[in-house]
């Protein structure tokens, strides 16, 4: 806590959060990025971390991309995955966040000839160091590229056997635009077969109906983003019947420009409507802001009290893959 700290912020900090939506290569801070780059003999095309940052100024999701991809080009070695992992995770204890699932994209790697198990084994040595050094608990999300070919997405799924059971679900990213989610329905029926359930991007920059086809055709039992379906109101009451979580990242929307400031954004009409929110940072390092200052900025924005802020944070727990037992604590805390 700093001295000038809000007594709300200092509140919104101990409230125990789980994070369900984040990149961990979206966690890659400039400074990292260029020691990461000087281990592996990587040539950035910017001559300090200020210029890095200066770049972080995005139209859109595509725009934001471009940049995502290119940071992570640092990434070599099972090290250096382990490196940005727990750099997330003594942030994410600063912010109070007791449960993170991170989604990474291996599809991005293997391109560049990384294989399987330097994300694999480096990111799941780090989630067992951030338990026994930060008490924080945390799941594995298999993410592909859904502007890559349907066939390689399954092929790389079928590669990672060894990890299957490790793997807590598989998820659905990239750009959006033009990529509707149904052409994934064999690699997330072949999860599903499996026992690994199913969670997708679908309604940040792509219309309504990716979200309803998500929920059709991938049986997705979290949809990430999710804020455009308030443009079909069969939708909303779907999803409200089926309280099918939201995994909303409010700082990430305005930067990409979802949203033209945070107290335009649909979070009060999504609430509103009886939906299932949570709060996420998707990547904190380039849209300025942790889950707590995700949490501090909705608060600034919409005025909300901290009965709000526990309503949408047991929500989070309560949508988490996490043993019940960890879910029972964490919801008793909430209490
Ligand atoms: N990959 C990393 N961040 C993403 C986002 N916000 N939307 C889609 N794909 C992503
Ligand atoms: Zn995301």
């Amino acid at each position: 806590m700093t001295t000038s700290e809000t007594a709300m912020t200092t509140w919104l900090r101990e409230l125990p959060k789980a994070e369900l939506h984040l990149h961990i290569e979206g966690t890659l801070e400039p400074e990292l990025m260029f020691a990461l780059a000087d281990r592996n003999d990587v040539t950035l095309p910017y001559d300090s971390v200020e210029a890095v940052r200066a770049a972080y100024d995005f139209e859109d999701l595509p725009s934001f991309l471009n940049l995502y991809y290119q940071g992570m080009g640092v990434l070599h070695t099972q090290a250096d995955f382990f490196d940005l992992a727990m750099a997330y995770f003594a942030r994410a204890r600063e912010d109070g966040v007791a449960h993170v699932e991170l989604s990474f994209d291996p599809q991005a790697h293997l391109v560049r000839g990384v294989p399987l198990e330097a994300p694999f084994e480096g990111l799941l040595a780090a989630c067992r160091e951030a338990e026994s050094r930060y008490g924080i608990s945390s799941a594995l999300i298999m993410s592909f590229l859904r502007d890559r070919d349907p066939a390689e997405a399954l092929e790389v799924f079928e590669r990672a056997a060894p990890w299957h059971s490790v793997v807590d679900a598989v998820g659905l990213d990239s750009a959006e635009r033009d990529h509707p989610p149904g052409r994934f329905a064999k690699v997330f029926a072949r999860a599903r077969a499996l026992g690994i359930p199913g969670v997708a991007h679908a309604g940040e920059e792509g219309p309504a109906t990716y979200i309803r086809e998500a929920l059709e055709t991938l049986d997705v039992c979290r949809v990430d983003h999710g804020v455009r379906c308030l443009e079909d109101a069969d939708l909303v009451a779907t999803l409200r019947e089926r309280q099918i979580p939201l995994t909303v990242c409010p700082l990430s929307n305005v930067k990409l420009k979802v949203t033209p400031t945070l107290t335009e954004h649909p979070l009060p009409a999504l609430r509103e409507a009886g939906l299932n929110v949570t709060l996420n940072s998707d990547d904190p390092a380039y849209f300025g802001g942790g889950m707590l200052d995700n949490y501090v900025a909705c608060h600034d924005a919409f005025g909300w009290t901290r009965d709000d802020f526990i309503d949408m944070t047991c929500n989070a727990v309560q949508a988490a893959f996490m043993a019940e037992e960890r879910r029972e604590a964490l919801l008793e805390r909430l209490a």
